[in-house]
């Protein structure tokens, strides 16, 4: 019997978020909408019902760009008093819906629109769960004066930070990745790190985590609610 490639689970989560937050537009409604691969099949599969939401906001350039390719209207949050739904991918979730993201760099961006989303669905195949977080290396985005420092109070917190080389987030600032974290605590972590000063964001989604989570496996989506 043949498996199903991890970028078809991506594509299935992605069309099963799609069938999900049709009902709940109208015309009047925008998208909240993430980045990464899945979030990018997501766009895709958007696209084909475009005619029934006035338009989306990203948590990315990157994003902005492809939904506008698609002629999706991409509005600046500010100008956004409701955002229905948020639908982006999760480099790991548990069973609460507690996520680790910021593999693409986007978590800043990314924890400002879940956090204005009336409803936050997370599109993840399933490599993605996990029952601890921390096997996938914590992004954090600092202030690049603030680097070292940072670096630093992570280790006090146990961890091992490296500085991801070469990447400038769109809000013009450098990306540590946390290695061998225990995150026994997730709340407790995220609220921690964000006490450092130097730290904009840390890519811990516990204290506002997804409110659905579709998940990709072998047999197919499963839709799972915190
Ligand atoms: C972007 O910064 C991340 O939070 C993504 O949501 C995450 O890395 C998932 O990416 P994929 O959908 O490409 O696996």
């Amino acid at each position: 019997m043949s498996s199903t490639s991890q970028d078809e689970l991506k594509k299935a989560v992605a069309k099963a978020a799609v069938d999900y937050i049709e009902p709940k537009l109208d015309n009047h409604s925008i998208v909240g909408v993430g980045t990464g691969s899945t979030a990018n099949y997501f766009i895709d599969y958007l696209a084909e019902i475009s005619a029934k939401f006035d338009g989306a906001v990203a948590s990315s350039e990157a994003s902005a760009e492809r939904l506008k390719a698609h002629g999706i209207p991409v509005y600046d949050l500010n100008g956004v008093d409701e955002l229905a739904v948020y639908v982006d991918g999760a480099d790991e979730t548990n069973p609460r819906l507690e996520l680790i993201k910021g593999g693409g760099a986007a978590l800043t961006r990314e924890k400002i629109v879940a956090a204005v989303a009336d409803e936050f669905i997370c599109i993840a195949d399933g490599s993605k769960w996990v029952d601890t977080l921390g096997n996938f290396p914590l992004p954090v985005e600092v202030i690049p004066m603030a680097r070292a420092h940072v670096a630093r109070q992570l280790v006090k917190l146990g961890g091992d930070p490296v500085h991801r080389h070469g990447v400038i987030t769109d809000n013009g600032n450098e990306i540590i990745d946390v290695h061998n974290l225990k995150i026994s605590n997730p709340k407790e972590l995220e609220t921690a790190i964000n006490q450092i000063v130097g730290v904009v964001c840390n890519g811990l989604f516990a204290n506002r985590p997804a409110d659905v989570l579709l998940i990709g496996r072998q047999g197919g989506v499963e839709k799972i609610t915190a």
